[in-house]
């Protein structure tokens, strides 16, 4: 399922399988897809095991929520800039069940970007499906500001050839998956 600018989910779309999390692997009130977290919990025990805490702060939003967040960002920054940090309402991945926010647990001062952690996420998160959905120089492609926070579980075989490639989700869809175009 592609989310972005141009591709948006109803303002009722509410995905099934959509468990709340527990305190070990994320902040309270998250909740998420049913095999997502799953995926997660695995990649969870295993930076753990590299002596990383990496936790879920925010995943599934609905409609109305996003709605919110956007209104939040266009009320501090103007709708130009609001469009680069944050999706409009239908237009959000975390409208999906699929998307993640996480941060450092030991290291919460530091823009993840700047953490450990985060490089542990960019050579391992593939290995348990995930994808970082907003790379750094992909702006012009994902219409959105860097985020190196922000996770897309799309399975272990798609996240292994969207990292190998070095592609962005919106091109993997336009190379792969997007047949209807002659
Ligand atoms: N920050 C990402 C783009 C979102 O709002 O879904
Ligand atoms: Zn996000």
């Amino acid at each position: 399922m592609l989310v972005n600018k141009y591709y948006y989910l109803d303002k009722d779309y509410e995905p099934e399988n959509i468990i709340t999390t527990t305190g070990t692997y994320s902040y309270a009130n998250n909740s998420l897809n049913e095999e997502t977290y799953n995926a997660y919990q695995e990649l969870y025990d295993a930076a753990k095991s590299d002596g990383y805490t990496i936790l879920i702060v925010s995943s599934y939003r609905n409609y109305e929520y996003q709605e919110e967040l956007w209104n939040e960002r266009k009320a501090l920054y103007g709708t130009r800039k609001a469009d680069e940090y944050a999706a409009r309402a239908g237009h959000s991945e975390h409208q999906t069940g699929y998307a993640l926010d996480v941060a450092d647990f030991y290291d919460t001062n530091d823009k993840f970007g700047d953490t450990k952690s985060y490089l542990w996420m960019k050579d391992n998160a593939h290995k348990y499906g995930f994808i970082l959905r907003y790379p750094k120089d992909k702006e012009d492609i994902t219409g959105y500001s860097y985020e190196p926070w922000h996770y897309r579980y799309v399975g272990k075989e798609t996240a292994n050839k969207i990292f190998k490639e070095n592609i962005t989700f919106d091109e993997y869809y336009a190379y792969y998956l997007n047949k209807e175009v002659n």
